[in-house]
């Protein structure tokens, strides 16, 4: 598919990696819905885009309510006549081990990171299958390669929009929608500062800030980690190809293979 003047919407996109997936897209002349909580923050980084020269406009999703993804899509549409692609990119972590990991942290991270693809998916289904055409691009992770310890709820999210992508592949493709999911390996973000440094640094004798690059160096024969960009790349890729779907993609300097 060719990516000029064709509209994605990207959830999570005020977030490291959804700026990204969204200055990657807006550099192929995409038409971007910067889609996030906060409308004032998707309105802000439309601007900063809009700035160089791309056509971005920010609608406020949370992914984990069918009413707000369904006024997502319409808004979508009514302001840019179409929808493209749909990068499901809108995450969350929560780390504690199996006895300690409270129900309502399981819950939260399953709805946004589960249950939300689904609903934008299903929001937006129905536009991609009257035009017979869409590209949806789900954001998993190296969790659902290589799973660590106190990611429960994590990793079985991540596992589990694997599986959303196979069964969608099927169900679409008599529409000509693909289905693709990508695997961002390290990419520093609220995530690692936040969740990931602070509990994991003691273990691999790092500092939270130093961690992300301890674990690349040592795991990742690449040795560095990622950046937004890279995952935009990614998001690219599997936007323009006419002859690929149901596929999982490592971005990850060779963490898994
Ligand atoms: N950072 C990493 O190393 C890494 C690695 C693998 C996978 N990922 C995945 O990449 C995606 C983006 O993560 P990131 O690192 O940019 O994190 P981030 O925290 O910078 O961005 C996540 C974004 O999701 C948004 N969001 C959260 N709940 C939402 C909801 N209910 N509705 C709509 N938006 C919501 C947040 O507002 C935020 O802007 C996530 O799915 C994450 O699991 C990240």
């Amino acid at each position: 598919m060719e990516l000029k003047h064709r509209v994605a919407i990207v959830t999570g996109a005020v977030g490291v990696i959804g700026q990204g997936i969204c200055r990657t897209l807006a550099r192929h002349g995409m038409r971007i819905a910067v889609a996030d909580l906060d409308l004032a923050r998707c309105n802000q980084f439309a601007g900063e885009l809009n700035a160089t020269g791309a056509t971005a406009t920010g609608v406020a999703v949370d992914v984990t309510s069918k009413a707000s993804t369904e006024d997502m899509a319409r808004k979508v549409v009514e302001t840019f006549g179409e929808i493209d692609v749909l990068v499901n990119n809108a995450g969350i972590i929560a780390l504690g081990s199996l006895v300690d990991l409270a129900e309502e942290k399981w819950d939260h991270v399953i709805n946004v990171n589960l249950k939300g693809p689904f609903l934008c998916a299903k929001a937006v289904a129905p536009y991609m299958i009257a035009r017979k055409s869409g590209r949806i691009i789900n954001m998993s992770s190296v969790a659902a390669k290589r799973p660590s310890p106190l990611q429960s709820a994590y990793a079985a999210s991540k596992h589990g929009i694997v599986g959303l992508g196979q069964v969608w592949c099927q169900e679409l493709a008599a529409y000509n929608i693909t289905v693709n999911t990508i695997c961002p390996g390290f990419i520093d973000s609220s995530m690692w500062r936040d969740h990931l440094g602070p509990a994991l640094a003691p273990a691999f004798d790092s500092t939270p800030a130093q961690l992300i690059d301890t674990l690349a160096r040592a795991f990742m024969p690449l040795g560095h980690p990622q950046t937004a960009d890279d995952i935009g790349q990614a998001v690219a890729y599997f936007a323009m190809a006419d002859n690929v779907s149901g596929q999982t993609l490592a971005i990850d300097g060779g963490f898994t293979m």
